[in-house]
């Protein structure tokens, strides 16, 4: 637990105090702190620390690495707010002067790179233990008399809370976050954020015909649901449809994941835990658009009804599907899902999935992997990872593998023909339910759950592509 307040000069309360310091402005430092950092190995790389004083047993002081002051990013701030907020994890009052180094970077992306990671970092997921979190909560006053200092700080503070709600939302075990529980918990965060909710049950879904979701579903002891989320500014200067995979355990079906393939597959609603964080946050950051967020919810199940490779299914959009691997069953509620976001005519449709491990191949666990069928809209998710330094990387939709998912005996088959391109092949189907209209695919692939600690959170659901989402849609034109 930590909050951020300002202050415009350091409380005599607080117990701990960093120091910024730049990897190639060592000998700035005062002659004992330079031999003591000599002798402890610190050389201001960013996201390093070092604690250098027991002062009179009551409070601390860390030096916090930067980089290099000429190589400084707003990431810079980010990573090493995230170090000293850990280091200072016991203590309940401290202070931190980062924003003093902000140099030329602009102040309000500084700052909200400071709130955002003495938060993110200090991320725990403790609904399941037996014992009460032990932690402290930490008070951190950012020293700065900035004027609209507050505003950013309130501002982030919104954002880190919804990156924390897909974190909860993904660590959540597959058998308690189950599609009405999830509902459930969407109805509460709309309710506090002036969010509109509707919600599919499962004879609704049968009446609306969302047959890869019906499909997927046919497995499981559990009811499937629809969710729709509505947010609407006075004056909408464009209309967005996000759509966000539910699957909230993806065990394989019948062509069932291996012990290690389906350990993490809780995580298989990432990408409809991201837009409804995302959305939780647009009201606080005054987005422009107005937004509709599609969750379609079910587990991926095994049971003696469950959906057999080589049965045939007729998606909401009216086309038929070949189901060769019931594994591939993301693309199968999201088509349904893409099929009604389309319907409403939006001028951008952007989805997110835990769609491919085959993305992962392609980019790795630490980068999702984006794709569409407009550049312009595909660009506006890139310029917005790249300015909250979230990592996105393009992979292409090329025409070339269309014919892979030609069935022999419907209008499609839901997986490619060879082991190439998972991640564009798994694009190029749901493509095929966006109505030719201008579209954007994220796929989160490994990077929703993370198997070791990073310097932004511990091991376990990252909340990747949220802050990403919420700067798309607040800066869109
Ligand atoms: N949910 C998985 C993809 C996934 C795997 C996400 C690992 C994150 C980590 C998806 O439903 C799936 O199983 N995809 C298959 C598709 C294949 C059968 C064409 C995959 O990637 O193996
Ligand atoms: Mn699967
Ligand atoms: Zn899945």
């Amino acid at each position: 637990m930590i909050s951020v307040r300002v202050a415009p000069s350091v409380p005599s309360s607080v117990t701990a105090i960093d120091r910024p310091v730049f990897s190639d402005k060592l000998a700035a430092l005062p002659a004992k702190l330079q031999s003591l950092a000599a002798l402890q190995g610190f050389d201001g790389k960013e996201g390093q620390t070092l604690v250098v004083t027991a002062g009179n047993g009551q409070s601390i002081e860390v030096l916090v690495g930067l980089g290099a002051k000429d190589k400084l990013t707003v990431n810079s701030f980010r990573l090493g707010a995230a170090a000293y907020s850990k280091v200072v994890a016991k203590h309940e009052n401290v202070a931190t002067n980062l924003f003093k180094a902000k140099s030329r970077l602009n102040a309000e992306k500084v700052l909200a790179a400071i709130v955002e990671g003495v938060q993110l970092a200090r991320y725990e997921f403790w609904a399941h233990k037996s014992e009460a979190s032990k932690s402290v909560a930490t008070k951190v006053a950012v020293v700065t008399s900035y004027d609209s200092a507050k505003k950013v700080v309130k501002r982030a503070t919104k954002i880190v809370e919804a990156v924390n709600l897909a974190r909860d939302l993904g660590n959540e075990p597959g058998g308690t976050l189950l599609p009405v529980e999830f509902v459930k918990r969407a109805e509460a965060v709309a309710e506090a954020n002036d969010l509109k909710v509707t919600v599919w049950d499962q004879k609704r879904i049968v009446k609306e015909k969302l047959g890869g979701l019906l499909a997927v579903n046919q497995g499981s002891e559990h009811e499937a649901r629809f969710l729709t989320l509505a947010y609407k500014p006075a004056k909408p200067v464009a209309s967005i449809a996000l759509v966000g995979k539910g699957i909230t355990f993806d065990s394989g079906g019948l062509s069932i994941k291996s012990s290690q393939g389906m350990m993490t597959m809780k995580i298989d609603m990432g990408g409809g835990a991201a837009v409804l964080a995302a959305m939780s946050a647009l009201k606080a950051v005054d987005a422009p658009v107005a937004v509709t967020g599609y969750i379609p919810l079910t587990d991926n199940m095994t049971g003696g009804a469950a959906i057999r490779p080589g049965d045939v299914f007729i998606a909401r959009n009216g086309k038929s599907v070949e189901v060769l691997n019931t594994d591939a069953e993301g693309r199968l509620v999201m088509a349904d899902a893409l099929s009604i976001a389309a319907e409403t005519k939006p001028d951008a449709i952007i989805d997110v999935a835990t769609l491919t491990g085959a993305s992962a191949v392609a980019v790795g666990g630490k980068f999702v992997a984006v794709m569409g069928s407009a550049q312009d809209v595909v660009d506006r998710i890139l310029s917005a990872g790249d300015d909250v330094d979230e990592n996105m990387w393009q992979l292409p939709l090329p025409k070339e593998y269309r014919s892979e998912l030609d069935s022999p005996v419907a209008d499609l088959k839901n997986i490619g023909s060879g082991r190439y391109a998972g991640a564009s092949v798994a694009g190029l189907f749901l493509q095929e339910f966006t109505d030719g209209l201008p579209w954007a695919h994220l796929d989160l692939g490994l990077a929703a759950f993370s198997e070791s600690a990073s310097p932004l959170g511990p091991k376990g659901a990252t909340g990747l592509a949220v802050r990403t989402i919420i700067e798309t849609l607040a800066s869109w034109k």
